[in-house]
């Protein structure tokens, strides 16, 4: 691997990295398992290590599980992202860490030699289970429940104070002198029993609400409810694991924490003691066949050194403890025989084998369906009729099909075949160059992919209207809805007419749509569903292109200018507006109050010195590159995501990308400093 291509590689994951940070901690809904996230961080952190130079200040490979997004890390308590979420950001008294993980036991021999070469003394392991929760920090003072602050960016965490009180097994009054000190904070985990997340999601089924895709996401999302009286139905429990008590002076880990338990705070039963590494790898099998049967979801075994003078000797890395690890358990797999296979074609065309199985338990709850992918995933497979599939849980709702039991196949057994045609409008399907699978290609026409088209646009991460698949297909049959525009145009009466719906439900529908309409402009972009635009790739759009009618008159060159934009991309976008019915929408939408512009006052003027210059910027400088962009923004000025001939300035910082420096020297654009750039602003003020 070359300079250019560790650097481009860095960049990726610290993209890919913090989108799916994002998925995982603010929206509860990840899209990988923790599996393949360790691995992308894994590969980030070796790649930081050997090229240290390309390393980001806001690479999610030093802000460990952070809720926050970049940009809103570093602000205070006035922070306006935490009080539109409805609650107030404080500072953590000490830092909330996080854990070095493995899957290997070879790394928990090490970690067993690295404490062992640090100390000469005899010392023993504390084992206890990882639960698979959501990180809580209570502070009680004088007895009482005072405070309850969630991770956040380990920084500065969102006070939940009033969502745990809410809580049953978390007492607001200790036992009245049991010995608790007069002020000490204690943290641990709040997660959901399978059964609880069970019935949330049963319920949530019934209301046709999105569910939750594990207890971990569910436990999180119902610690942020806006209603505290909502939480205490959710069934969440609590178990605590570190005590941070400067007053109290216990010896041991697992003494501080018997002695929380007599306060009358809920510890694990489940902790060990263990003498030699061996112990602690026998205690970490034990539990990875054990597990299984526990009434709620662990994701591991976290190894603690118990004597707190060695834990203190041992200190901290900037992002976790020396003195503790853990052990993470491999996901979670069953084997069980394809009963049949459905073809589902998506919004876009592409047609999933979903294979129904014979039912099947899995990380606490039953299984009975799983995908396949796509065509080329089922070939590589080798799917055969009744084969025994092994099946894992991924971040998605519905688990994955990794492999075959080719052992236990029948002599004789047929291979399964993937239809030519669609399965729902008869089309002859195609291939797309670059893509895998194969897909339908009657876009306006297949009526399962113009469903979904609606499916994509009301999902949470577009434009949130509360509104079920049950009730979509409803008001297709009936012919209510068409294109997109014409959910705006659904009346009352129309609403009565559907099964299960009252006046209530009605309205709140209607509210809900109406609501869609202060959804930003990045949202509703990526609502339109133009294939290849994610979530993401609408965000750089909107970013580059304040206002859908920019975009819709960007020609192909000008699309692929800016970074993350590929050929692909740039042709879908093209062939999404060059068709009269998207035009058509676009505009009706418009007209009923749909954002389609960056909202005007997000950017304050402060001066026109920059007016009409792009400029593009690279390396370190002494504010934050978002506050950096405001800057120029504020005085006129255009920032450019790459170099092109169109380029005025190439602003540079600390650390500026070589690329992008030789390009400007290429095109003779003039190169300048921050401290240039601000001369040039305040002559003008
Ligand atoms: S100890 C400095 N013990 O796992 C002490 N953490 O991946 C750090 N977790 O941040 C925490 N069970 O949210 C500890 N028995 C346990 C745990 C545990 C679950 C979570 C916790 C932590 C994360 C690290």
């Amino acid at each position: 691997m070359n300079q250019k291509e560790a650097k481009d590689r860095i960049q990726q994951l610290d993209r890919e990295l913090l989108e799916h940070n994002r998925n995982y901690y603010v929206l509860n809904s990840p899209t990988i398992t923790d599996f393949e996230y360790d691995i992308l961080m894994q590969e980030l952190l070796e790649l930081q290590k050997r090229y240290p130079q390309f390393i980001s200040p806001s690479s999610p490979a030093l802000h460990p599980g952070s809720e926050y997004t970049p940009s809103t890390a570093m602000d205070t308590e006035k922070d306006s992202d935490a009080q539109q979420r409805g609650f107030t950001r404080r500072a953590h008294r000490n830092p909330m860490l996080s854990l070095g993980n493995t899957y290997d036991f070879e790394e928990i021999k090490a970690f067993d030699q690295r404490i062992r070469s640090a100390s000469d003394k005899a010392f023993s392991y504390n084992c206890e289970l990882k639960f698979d929760g959501t990180a809580i920090c209570l502070t009680y003072i004088d007895g009482k429940l005072d405070r309850a602050l969630t991770r956040g960016d380990g920084t500065y965490g969102d006070d939940v104070t009033a969502n745990v009180k809410e809580i049953p097994s978390i007492p607001q009054n200790l036992l009245p002198g049991s010995g608790f000190p007069h002020e000490f904070e204690i943290r641990g985990e709040i997660y959901m029993p399978f059964e609880a997340f069970d019935r949330l999601n049963h319920l949530k089924e019934l209301d046709e609400e999105p569910l939750f895709a594990n207890p971990r996401n569910a436990a999180a999302g119902s610690l942020k409810l806006q209603e505290s009286a909502d939480v205490a139905g959710r069934g969440l429990e609590c178990t605590l694991y570190h005590l941070i008590s400067p007053e109290s002076n216990f010896s041991t880990h697992s003494q501080a924490l018997e002695n929380v338990a007599r306060w009358g705070l809920p510890v694990s039963e489940y902790a060990k003691e263990c003498f030699t590494i061996d112990e602690v790898i026998e205690f970490i099998n034990y539990w990875d066949v054990k597990r299984k049967s526990l009434p709620f979801a662990t994701d591991g075994i976290v190894v603690k050194v118990n004597d707190l003078q060695l834990q203190k000797e041992l200190g901290f890395t900037a992002k976790s403890p020396k003195w503790a690890t853990a052990y993470k358990f491999k996901p979670e797999q069953a084997l069980t025989p394809i009963l049949s296979i459905d073809y589902q074609v998506g919004r876009t065309g592409a047609v999933t084998p979903v294979a129904n199985l014979e039912p099947v338990q899995l990380s606490g709850t039953i299984v009975k369906r799983a995908t396949l992918h796509n065509r080329d995933q089922m070939q590589l497979l080798d799917i055969h009729i009744n084969d025994y599939v092994y099946v894992e849980k991924g971040g998605e709702i519905i688990p994955k099909i990794t492999a075959v039991e080719t052992s236990r196949r029948l002599a004789g057994a047929q291979k399964a075949v993937f239809p030519d045609k669609c399965p729902d409008c008869g089309t002859e399907l195609v291939s797309i160059p670059g893509q895998a699978g194969v897909f339908c290609p009657n876009q306006d026409g297949c009526p399962m992919q113009r469903k979904g088209k609606f499916i994509h646009f009301v999902s949470r991460k577009a434009m949130g209207i509360n509104i079920g698949e049950a009730t979509i297909e409803q008001l297709w049959n009936k012919g209510y809805i068409k294109e997109l525009e014409d959910l705006y145009s659904l009346t009352e009466e129309q609403l009565l007419t559907l099964d299960k719906f009252k006046q209530k439900s009605a309205s709140n529908l209607l509210a809900s749509l109406e609501q869609s309409k202060k959804v930003p402009y990045s949202h509703v972009l990526f609502a339109l569903g133009i294939r290849n635009i994610g979530e993401q790739t609408a965000k750089t759009l909107a970013q580059n292109f304040k206002s859908i009618e920019e975009l819709m008159s960007a020609g192909r060159e000008e699309l692929m200018a800016i970074e993350d934009i590929g050929g692909i991309v740039a042709d879908s976008i093209l062939d999404y507006f060059s068709k009269e019915v998207h035009s058509h929408t676009i505009a009706v939408l418009k007209e009923k109050g749909l954002k389609f512009a960056e909202d005007g006052n997000a950017v304050q003027k402060l001066s026109d010195s920059l007016e009409g210059k792009q400029i593009m910027i690279t390396g370190v400088y002494s504010v934050s590159r978002d506050e950096m962009k405001a800057y120029i923004e504020a005085h006129g000025g255009k920032v450019a995501s790459s170099v092109s001939a169109k380029t005025d300035w190439l602003l540079t910082g600390d650390k500026p990308g070589d690329s992008k420096v030789k390009k400007a020297q290429k095109l003779n654009i003039p190169i300048i400093s921050e401290e240039e750039l601000y001369k040039l602003t305040s002559d003008a003020e």
